[in-house]
């Protein structure tokens, strides 16, 4: 049976990744956009590139949500991309109403579908879009942790010079400021990081990566990174389609795990079928527990405004 993928946002990432859902013939896509006739012309668009790439699937860009009925996944990237000097936290009030009424719509429609969370700020997004859906916890995650471990191992690779698939990292916490790259458990083809360089190398690239979103703000000046961004949203959404069962850090709500409650933090995730399948702990030393610990206040802090504005 062919699947369902709706990408709510037509913009950079939204476009993107719907298009690479198409290209790898993952599912029939459905665009949603609030401007009128730019998901329409997307769609349209990507679907002539069908019989060039070879693909069939269906695409279709649209205003409503009437279309995105009985969707397996939704995407939501909808919302407002960072622009120079604006923190991911700048973003936070305009982009809570647009996840809002998007989560609504789309949680109508689909009430079955697994919410993949793109739009920043990241973790209080995903925080609103599982208040507002009312759905389980492994149906609402996060994509962040893909990205910034995706920005940690290119920075290896390059450094090293070696394959880029042979960099295995983790990056754990918010996807912000206070994001814990974590250097114990990153190493290139099961060789440890800290025996291929030495302690201040990995700490430029660890710095790197933090920053790694607002370089890349930095270049475009008028909006925020797309390729990568689409491309680790994909990697989830093929997990879980083909229910691969993935080992990725995403965004999840803890429920006690890493000792924290209620808060979407980065942590290991098994993606499969049923969406978060497990919440991997790993054992961390007193120094990753308080980075993840202050990233976790992070992100506490801005769900305490949006609680604020809740009531
Ligand atoms: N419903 C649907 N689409 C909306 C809504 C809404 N309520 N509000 C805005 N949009 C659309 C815009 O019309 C635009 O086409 O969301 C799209 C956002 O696209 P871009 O401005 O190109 O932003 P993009 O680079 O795709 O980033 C989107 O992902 O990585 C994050 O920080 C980034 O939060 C940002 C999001």
């Amino acid at each position: 049976m062919r699947r369902k993928v709706t990408v709510v946002g037509a913009g950079n990432v939204g476009a993107n990744t719907a298009q690479k859902i198409a290209a790898k013939e993952l599912a029939d896509v459905v665009l949603v956009d609030v401007v009128e006739g730019v998901p329409q012309g997307k769609g349209l668009d990507m679907l002539e590139s069908a019989p060039v790439e070879g693909y069939d699937v269906s695409i279709i860009g649209t205003n409503g949500y009437a279309e995105t009925a009985g969707s397996d996944i939704v995407v939501i990237t909808a919302g407002f991309p960072r622009k120079p000097g604006m923190s991911r936290d700048d973003l936070l009030l305009a982009n809570y109403e647009v996840v809002k009424s998007a989560t609504e719509q789309a949680a109508k429609h689909s009430p079955d579908a697994i919410l993949v969370l793109v739009t920043n700020p990241l973790d209080a997004m995903c925080w609103t879009a599982l208040k507002v859906s009312g759905f389980p916890r492994e149906r609402v995650i996060g994509m962040a942790g893909v990205l910034d471990t995706a920005r940690f191992r290119t920075f290896i690779a390059q450094e090293l010079n070696v394959s880029f698939e042979n960099v295995t990292a983790m990056v754990l916490g918010g996807h912000g400021d206070t994001m814990v790259p974590l250097v114990r458990f990153t190493n290139v083809s099961g060789i440890p990081l800290t025996e291929l360089t030495d302690a201040a190398t990995i700490e430029r690239m660890v710095q790197r990566t933090r920053d790694g979103g607002a370089e890349i703000v930095k270049y475009l000046k008028t909006g925020s990174a797309y390729y990568a961004p689409a491309a680790s949203t994909v990697e989830m959404v093929e997990s879980i389609l083909k229910d691969k069962k993935k080992v990725l850090p995403c965004a999840v709500r803890l429920e006690g795990e890493y000792g924290i409650q209620g808060l979407f933090v980065g942590v290991p995730v098994k993606l499969g079928k049923q969406g978060a399948e497990k919440i991997y702990e790993v054992k961390l030393d007193a120094a990753e527990q308080a980075a993840l610990k202050k990233s976790a206040a992070a992100v506490q802090e801005l769900v305490s405004v949006l609680e604020q504005k809740a009531q």
